[in-house]
């Protein structure tokens, strides 16, 4: 009996193990790339995917580690009669082994869209009752990454656990490797149940609108918004499935797209900068989502900055904590590699804050250099404290290294 007990143990470890590896191979770090949704919604095509993987070369984003190209809903053209999911020949007229073939060529990665119920949020033909058909399918395109949406699913959480399983089963069936991306907007418990379905990442919360916060009261998702829902995760945090608090909104400037509804004004650059620094901090999936065809300086800059790009992707896989939470700011450290600490200070008031930080109140009690990583240099060295200015909506990256 007691020799029984054991081996059901042992596999269910093994199990779980099994899972956490290949979650790991999967996305080792959180993925970055672009994604068509917040600017495009349904209007995407071939081109705009060959021009888009054109500039993450040119412009340096590939360079940078921003490695996928995310296709959202809008693409799918129904089934053929062997019940083969199409894209839509007017949108993508050489089809998506094609894309895939040319998006490989410029050693990028090419993500797709579906939904665990019959049609998608957009209305479009989903996977539900398809699983296995449509990640084979993928496979045959070359697809490495699926972004798995929730609408048109029960509401309760064991049904949602199931529905995503099923699928990171079929893409584990379909012999390529493809990244299962959870888009439930947390509203289903995934915090609990994504590493062991099989989910690479998985959405913290609702749409990101192109805003600083829900000041219309419309029920948007703002920068600090997602801030708010995703940090209180933390303890759920596992290296392999990543947090994904949604797409980077810089660049937008509340241009229209699905991004601008619910009150999506725009943001400051300030506000963008915000919301690079603590996707990184939280070690989200960073998915650009403007059109990179019109990029300013100040975008670029933000989006590009290696250093706030490697705190995102640091080795040791951890999430930031929050150790000071007041009405006007918010304090966060995350462990990085090689002993290293990265700490954010974020302004959430209207004022300029005057700020005095004794590293020893948030537990790190030694002396380090600090490097200012929106500045790119080293502002001071055997520090206990920093002192200085956070404008509005600003917030500060130091990386601590021991003196
Ligand atoms: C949902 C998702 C969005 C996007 C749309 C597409 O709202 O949360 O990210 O994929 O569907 O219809």
């Amino acid at each position: 009996m007691k020799r029984l007990l054991l081996l059901a143990f042992c596999s269910v470890c093994l199990h779980a193990m099994k899972g956490q590896g290949t979650r790991l191979a999967l996305a080792p770090t959180p993925p970055m790339g672009w994604m068509t949704w917040n600017q495009f919604q349904g209007n995407i095509s071939e081109q705009l995917i060959r021009e888009t993987a054109d500039l993450m070369v040119s412009e340096g984003y590939r360079d940078a580690g921003y490695e996928y190209i995310f296709i959202d809903d809008c693409w799918q053209g129904g089934r053929d009669n062997h019940n083969n999911i199409i894209p839509d020949p007017d949108k993508f007229p050489n089809g998506m082994k094609a894309l895939a073939d040319y998006v490989h060529s410029k050693g990028l990665k090419l993500g797709i869209y579906s939904d665990a119920a019959q049609l998608t949020c957009a209305g479009y033909t989903a996977s539900l009752g398809f699983e296995e058909q449509d990640a084979r399918t993928f496979a045959q395109w070359g697809i490495d990454y699926l972004k798995y949406d929730y609408c048109g699913a029960p509401n309760d959480s064991a049904t949602a656990h199931r529905r995503y399983s099923t699928m990171a089963d079929a893409l584990a069936k379909s012999g390529r490797s493809i990244v299962l991306g959870i888009c439930e907007w947390g509203q289903h418990n995934a915090e609990v149940w994504a590493p062991e379905a099989g989910g690479s990442v998985f959405r913290t919360s609702g749409d990101v609108r192109d805003m600083w916060k829900d000041v219309t009261r419309q029920g948007g998702m703002g920068i600090l918004d997602i801030i708010n829902i995703t940090v209180p995760l933390q303890p759920f945090a596992r290296k392999g499935c990543w947090f994904d608090m949604d797409m980077l909104v810089c660049g937008l400037y509340g241009k229209g797209g699905p991004s601008s509804d619910l009150g999506g004004v725009g943001c400051t650059d300030t506000e963008y900068q915000t919301q690079m620094s603590l996707w990184a901090m939280m070690a989200s999936p960073l998915a650009m989502s403007h059109d990179l065809r019109q990029t300013n300086d100040r975008t670029r800059e933000i989006l590009l900055n290696k250093e706030i790009i490697d705190i995102d992707q640091d080795p040791l896989g951890q999430v930031a904590e929050r150790r000071i939470l007041t009405d006007e700011m918010q304090v966060f450290v995350r462990p990085l590699s090689e002993g290293r600490y990265a700490v954010a200070v974020l302004n959430t008031s209207d004022n300029v804050l005057p700020v005095r930080l004794d590293f020893a109140s948030l537990g790190l009690t030694a002396r380090y250099t600090l490097r200012d990583v929106w500045l790119h240099k080293d502002v001071k060295k055997n520090a206990r404290q920093w002192q200085g200015t956070v404008e509005r909506h600003e917030t500060k990256v130091f990386v601590l290294q021991k003196s």
